[in-house]
């Protein structure tokens, strides 16, 4: 196994321009008269063009979950190591894998993974060490006492094996039950040990690694709702206890049945109330084209919209290795190809694709680039303004997201003609009349936002046409 020391963590500081951005922010506000500023660039010719080093700029990981037996693979490898900084086992680092008889473990297939992402600088998540699926049949057969000493051997033999090394751990999977009960799931860890068991896991999972970060990961607690109220009371529980938690997982497998909530980013901003780290775990959304990109990116905005969501992990890379790949829910498609989703989350992230990369052609976002800046900022409000500049090539029209944060609203937009997600602060700007630029020409539009000088409009990749 590769040891690696520790990276600089992506999440360690605040961008240089942030910290520019909050002190002239801080100033201003005194202000009570409008004061025009010096503009102020926030994206720049250089944006990141990888899922990776976009999100490290915004001080997130973004990861992918890995299948070992793929690693063979030169374009997954390849799709792999220049878009993500963060991995997860898909299945590798489950009970059944790790410890498929007692005292047994077997490790040689997780630290392929392991030992891939980190001898590259990449950060490991750790998934997952009490789980009721992929048990092996062992563990439902023992009786509280051997249930209890196997529970806590597996914890601790796993993480001693990776200690120091792994970001954070699922320490314990899917406690909880589905629809609006909000109880504890049945397993064999709940029926014989009791609803302490998740205490005395992340109990002994402190003790075995205290480096790593303890996470709890559910699904269908993505927004406010019975199941995640449950768990909210549960983390609140353990903070107020002092039962050491540092995280709560959101699966985030979106589809039609389960669509993106409109309140997740206020459910993570309530869980991350509570004084732990969030984060984005196993996201997959199913759909495909501009509906399934504007999903992805609101994901996307959500995380970047809460300061304790500290990285976003996809469930696997290209469709055809999803685990569910009817669905085409990634972000890749089976040739890996950037999907529109793709390019929806390197906008929301800051970053942008390279016009005259041709590995990379006729995406969405290749055609031009958008540059946003604060004309003017006052006590409550700022204009904002976004230049749109062609690529190599002339372009006949375009479009930009550029998302507000509450409570702010726009005022008004001009030389450009803007419409509003139903949530009403994601508004897209077209040309409010003849979109054509010649190869390298620019054209702008503005508008005014109340409701606060800060923080600053998210402005997305822009859209050629
Ligand atoms: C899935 C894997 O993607 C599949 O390959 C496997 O057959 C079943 O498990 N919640 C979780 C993940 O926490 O571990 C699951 O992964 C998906 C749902």
């Amino acid at each position: 196994m590769v040891r690696k020391r520790a990276r600089t963590k992506a999440g360690g500081g605040t961008p240089a321009h942030g910290r520019l951005r909050a002190a002239l922010g801080a100033t201003t506000t005194a202000l009570l008269t409008v004061t025009a500023l010096a503009a102020l660039p926030q994206t720049t010719a250089h944006a990141a063009d990888t899922l990776g080093a976009a999100a490290a700029e915004k001080g997130r990981y973004f990861g992918a979950a890995v299948a070992a037996n793929r690693l063979g693979e030169a374009p997954y490898v390849e799709t792999l190591d220049r878009e993500f900084n963060s991995v997860t086992a898909e299945n590798e680092m489950k009970w059944d894998a790790l410890e498929p008889r007692r005292g047994t473990f077997l490790f040689s297939r997780a630290d392929q993974i392991f030992d891939h992402a980190r001898s590259r600088g990449m950060d490991v998540r750790g998934h997952t060490l009490v789980w009721h699926s992929q048990l092996p049949s062992w563990v439902s057969g023992l009786g509280t006492t051997e249930l209890r000493s196997a529970m806590n051997n597996h914890i601790t033999q796993v993480m001693t094996h990776y200690k120091g090394e792994i970001h954070s751990w699922d320490v314990v999977n899917e406690a909880f039950q589905d629809g609006g009960s909000g109880a504890r799931r049945n397993s064999p860890f709940q029926s014989k040990l009791g609803n302490g068991f998740i205490e005395e896991a992340f109990r002994t999972a402190r003790a075995a690694d205290p480096a790593a970060k303890l996470c709890y990961n559910d699904y269908n607690t993505d927004g406010v709702n019975a199941k995640s109220n449950a768990v909210y009371d549960m983390v609140k529980d353990f903070t107020s206890r002092g039962v050491p938690i540092d995280c709560v997982g959101f699966q985030s497998h979106f589809n039609s049945n389960s669509p993106v909530p409109s309140d997740y980013r206020a459910n993570l901003q309530r869980f991350a109330d509570l004084g732990v780290d969030v984060q984005i775990t196993e996201l997959d959304i199913e759909g495909s084209g501009q509906a399934q990109a504007t999903d992805y990116g609101n994901v996307v905005r959500a995380c970047l919209a809460v300061t304790r969501c500290t990285g976003i992990t996809v469930w696997g890379i290209p469709d055809k290795y999803s685990w569910r790949p009817s669905g085409t829910p990634l972000l890749f498609d089976n040739d890996y190809a950037k999907k529109p989703a793709y390019d929806a989350v390197l906008g929301a992230l800051g970053g942008t694709t390279d016009p005259d990369d041709p590995d990379d052609p006729g995406t969405p976002g290749a055609g031009c680039t958008a540059t946003y800046t604060t004309a003017e900022q006052w006590g409550s409000g700022y204009n904002g303004r976004v230049t749109i500049t062609a690529g190599s090539s002339p372009i006949t029209g375009w479009s930009v997201d550029v998302t507000m944060t509450s409570p702010q609203k726009v005022l008004s937009v001009w030389n450009g003609s803007p419409t509003w997600d139903s949530g009403g602060n994601v508004m897209t700007v077209r040309p409010s009349w003849n979109g054509s630029l010649a190869a390298g020409a620019s054209t702008g539009f503005g508008f005014t936002v109340s409701g606060g000088a800060s923080p600053p409009p998210q402005v997305g990749a822009c859209t050629a046409s």
